[in-house]
């Protein structure tokens, strides 16, 4: 899979998405995530990519020349099934988007501007807007690294144990259950018999009452979505 990002904060992506299982995702060849820096692409001397709203509402829009640009060069090197835009005015990220992302093959993430983008851009440029939740981060990129990492990790080989996306939390729209490591006993705090009982389907039914006593009690929510399909 093929993520795009488009940002005049390259800086703030690079770590988040250097790491760990992303990290490993791209090295494997599984993920090609290339973080673009807008600046480029700007207009005249300065590379202005933003300037003053029509209107007089204070603050900087995003301007569409770069953004055009930069879009225009990327969709001529290949076809993108989505160009989605971090915005809190988009659908809820969820599990399920994540899901439907990563079965995509080539994706451009355009990063939200802290005072909005030329609407020109949405409606003409964007496929999808995503929210990663009901508050406003200063610009899109925190919620891009969000994005992309909840999608590289479903990428098939991402993880090491291939069966651990689908005991995530929310992969079934339950709650993930507990987990414990050594020691066995600590200071008398002692991990559940079942666990130490080496008896796989035990193990399993625990694990299955758990994650449904959590989500019964933490996020019931979830169990009414899943119930509604
Ligand atoms: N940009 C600013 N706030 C955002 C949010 N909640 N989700 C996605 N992009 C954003």
């Amino acid at each position: 899979m093929r993520i795009d990002i488009i940002t005049v904060l390259p800086e703030l992506l690079e770590s988040p998405l250097s790491h760990s299982i992303v990290k490993r995702a791209r090295e494997r060849m599984l993920a090609d995530i290339v973080i673009h820096d807008l600046r480029p692409y700007g207009k005249g001397k300065y590379r202005q990519t933003d300037d003053y709203s029509f209107g007089g509402d204070a603050g900087m829009v995003l301007m569409i020349e770069p953004v055009y640009r930069l879009i225009t060069e990327l969709k001529k090197q290949r076809t993108y099934d989505q160009i989605i835009y971090t915005s809190p005015d988009g659908i809820p990220f969820s599990q399920k988007v994540a899901n439907r992302l990563s079965c995509l093959e080539n994706i451009i993430i355009l990063c939200g501007h802290y005072k909005g983008i030329d609407q020109r851009i949405r409606d003409h440029l964007i496929t999808m807007e995503i929210s990663i939740g009901d508050y406003v981060l200063s610009g899109g990129e925190l919620a891009a690294a969000v994005i992309t990492d909840a999608v590289v990790r479903l990428l098939p080989g991402a993880l090491s144990d291939e069966t651990s996306a689908l005991t995530d939390s929310f992969q079934d729209g339950l709650l993930a259950p507990p987990v414990f490591t050594r020691p066995a006993d600590f200071m008398g705090w002692k991990v559940p018999g079942v666990l130490l009982s080496g008896d796989p389907s035990r193990i399993r039914e625990w694990q299955e009452e758990k994650s449904l006593e959590r989500t019964e009690r933490l996020r019931p929510d979830l169990l009414e979505q899943k119930e509604n399909g």
